[in-house]
């Protein structure tokens, strides 16, 4: 893995945008801000990487196996994957990274209330993002998640930080995320693969996505964290439009991406699967961007959801409380 560059990974995996800034000198970044290289070439020929290998393969291809037809059990109630959003597989910077997982569980989780083991964490994006039924704790593929999780893990720079292990920040502007100007922009720089309805588009033996999609019956439940607007923001800032932007040279700007997420996020606009779940046992470890009374402020569900966030982080702060999101 030493021997693979940031430079090799950056042009075998970064697509269009990239690609046109191929003669860009990237900066050297300090060692520790590095991003993990994972090569799938070393999975060891032995039972344990068999299993890691299921578990990448999983990943990739989540619907063939355990989606609503899937071929290995029926777990999904949607045909996307977790590359969908854990891009490349959980390995790709500023991708919702999982290469730190692995050594981040068991752990408090203000979202239950209680510590949670890494396959109670996967179960979660199962049954919401995927609006499905839990994986049997036991069962080999959920074996094969944590194999493959454990794996990936080894290539991270043990107990410290590396390059997009977490999201890219977004810029709180001074009004709210407007999911009118979302709207607009969505059409500019998103429905051409998601889709005017969000809808997204199925692969030609509809067994899965080729475009996933954002919002109606197929899309992540509003109990998922990509149904938060500042999460989902930073998301998109790092990784759409898909041909187009890369988290050294995102495309949307701050403001665009917390729009555009209002808007994808707008549960006046848009219905999805499920019901939110009414978590966060205690008020004040609510991250500032869900929606869901009780608060510990005056803020109204309106603010939280949409913003103007500022106000509401520096309530918190001033107060000596931890604003997260
Ligand atoms: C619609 C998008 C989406 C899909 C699909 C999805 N997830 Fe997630 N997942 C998320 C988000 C968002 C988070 C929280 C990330 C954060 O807080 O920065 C998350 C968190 C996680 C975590 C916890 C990471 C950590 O270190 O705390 C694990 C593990 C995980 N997902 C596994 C999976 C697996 C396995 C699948 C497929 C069965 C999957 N996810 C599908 C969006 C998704
Ligand atoms: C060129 C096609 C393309 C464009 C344009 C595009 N996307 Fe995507 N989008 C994808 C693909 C492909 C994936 C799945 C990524 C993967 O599997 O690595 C994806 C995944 C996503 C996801 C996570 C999975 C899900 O369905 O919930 C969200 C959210 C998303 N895109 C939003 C957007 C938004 C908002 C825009 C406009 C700013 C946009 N995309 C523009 C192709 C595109």
């Amino acid at each position: 893995m030493a021997a693979v560059t940031a430079a090799a990974i950056m042009a075998s995996c970064l697509s269009g945008a990239a690609e046109k800034n191929a003669g860009t000198v990237v900066k050297e970044a300090p060692a520790e801000e590095q991003p993990v290289l994972v090569d799938t070439l070393a999975i060891p020929h032995d039972k344990f990487g068999e299993s890691v290998r299921y578990g990448r393969e999983l990943m990739l291809r989540t619907a063939y196996y355990i989606g609503p037809n899937g071929i290995n059990g029926q777990y999904l109630g949607n045909k996307m994957n977790c590359t969908n959003c854990h891009q490349d597989a959980g390995t790709k910077p500023y991708a919702f990274n999982l290469v730190a997982s692995h050594e981040n569980y068991p752990q408090y989780r203000a979202r239950e209330g209680k510590v949670l083991t890494l396959a109670e964490r996967v179960n979660n994006c199962v049954m919401r993002p995927h609006n499905g039924k839990p994986l049997p704790l036991d069962s080999k593929e959920m074996i094969a998640f944590l194999s493959y999780l454990k794996w990936i893990n080894s290539f991270a720079p043990k107990g410290s930080h590396f390059k997009g292990e977490k999201n890219l920040d977004v810029h709180f502007p001074d009004t709210a995320a407007n999911p009118v100007n979302g709207k607009a922009l969505y059409s500019t720089y998103c429905s051409r693969c998601h889709g005017t309805e969000g809808q997204g588009q199925l692969t030609a033996d509809n067994g899965t996505y080729t475009y996933p999609p954002l919002w109606g019956a197929n899309a992540y439940q509003p109990g998922s964290s990509m149904h938060r607007v500042i999460k989902q923001a930073q998301w998109l800032k790092a990784n759409m439009p898909y041909d187009k932007a890369t988290h050294d040279k995102p495309f949307l700007t701050d403001a665009e991406a917390l729009d555009i997420a209002a808007f994808v996020n707008d549960d006046k606009q848009h219905t999805r699967p499920g019901v939110k779940s009414f978590d966060y046992p205690v008020a004040a470890e609510k991250p500032v961007d869900y929606d869901h009374p009780p608060f510990v402020d005056s803020f109204s569900v309106e603010q939280h959801k949409f913003g103007p966030y500022k106000p509401v982080v520096d309530s918190w702060k001033a107060k000596g409380m931890k604003a997260v999101y």
